[in-house]
């Protein structure tokens, strides 16, 4: 018997497997596939103040090993979220969730923090900072580590839940920018979100992608996210959600040792629907392989 069970900010989980925001909508349609209960939680699609429509298509291209998105934050708007989105979700999930906001202005985190903050099915404020596909807030937010800490301080001044700072590996030093976050108050940092990315249609000679560049995911980047997760939970004294092409109960444990108390999965759930029920299936036999009784004691395991 070994203990899957894991603490963030005083949330325990079932287990550390988390849906990442964008790969999972706002749940309920995979509770047609699957009882989504049995996830630690998941994170709900990237919310914003007003509706959006998101960004003209083509918004996805494949890439061997991984795939590039710019769908630029399609969503309801948080007052639909709080209004039908977290009703339907209410009846098929009953587990504290994670809620990803993003904006473009730090004004608007606050607001759509603030709202969603009061809802009792929210557990974790996960605030996105690093989404590469928006044209102004977004991104600009987290590659600078004095505006990171603004967006941090206004969204923890208005909230009362813990709040996680979503980061970009789009920066040459994440970690100035995730203590900046601490300093600032932060409960949490969330990493890695997508890495900038291209291709180029041969046949038309033009970019794949409308908005041109988009946000590279899948089992490509997962050496970058151990490497930035690894550096990251070093320099912070505060838990750390590792994410970034995870796609197996393996790939969980290796983020775990980095440093990651509980992880997210993107991409794969795109390829494979059921790929999170796969995990949390298989990793008992993983743990029990690797000798390993309780996950706790491997949490950045790799730097002892
Ligand atoms: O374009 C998008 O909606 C992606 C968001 C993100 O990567 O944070």
């Amino acid at each position: 018997m070994v203990n899957t069970k894991v603490t963030l900010s005083g949330i325990t989980l079932d287990n550390p497997v988390i849906p990442a925001s964008g790969t999972f909508g706002y749940g309920y349609e995979f509770a047609e596939l699957y009882d989504i209960n049995i996830l630690g939680t998941f994170s709900f699609k990237g919310t914003t103040k007003d509706p959006r429509f998101g960004n003209p298509t083509p918004r996805i291209a494949e890439c061997p090993a991984g795939m590039i998105n710019s769908v630029g934050l399609q969503n309801p708007g948080v007052d639909k979220v709080i209004s039908e989105e977290l009703p339907k979700l209410a009846k098929v999930f009953h587990k504290p969730v994670i809620a990803n906001v993003s904006g473009f202005s730090i004004e608007e985190y606050a607001h759509t923090c603030a709202l969603l903050d009061k809802e009792p099915q929210v557990g974790i404020l996960e605030v996105n900072v690093s989404c590469p596909n928006v044209h102004h807030g977004g991104m600009s937010f987290g590659t600078d580590p004095e505006a990171a800490a603004a967006v941090t301080r206004a969204v923890k001044a208005v909230t009362t839940k813990p709040v996680y700072i979503k980061l970009t590996p789009n920066v040459t030093d994440i970690v100035s920018i995730a203590k900046a976050c601490e300093e600032a108050g932060a409960d949490g940092i969330a990493l890695i979100n997508t890495m900038m990315g291209m291709r180029i249609d041969l046949k038309t000679k033009k970019p794949v992608i409308a908005n041109k560049m988009g946000g590279f995911s899948g089992s490509a980047i997962f050496p970058v996210a151990v490497r930035m997760v690894y550096q990251v939970a070093e320099a912070v004294n505060i838990p750390v959600i590792g994410m970034g092409g995870v796609s197996s109960a393996e790939d969980v444990i290796e983020m775990m040792l980095a440093g990651a108390t509980a992880v997210e999965i993107g991409a794969a759930n795109l390829v494979n629907p059921y790929i999170c029920k796969e995990i949390i299936e298989d990793l008992p036999r993983v743990m029990e392989k690797y000798n390993i009784k309780d996950l706790n004691e491997i949490i950045g395991g790799a730097r002892k």
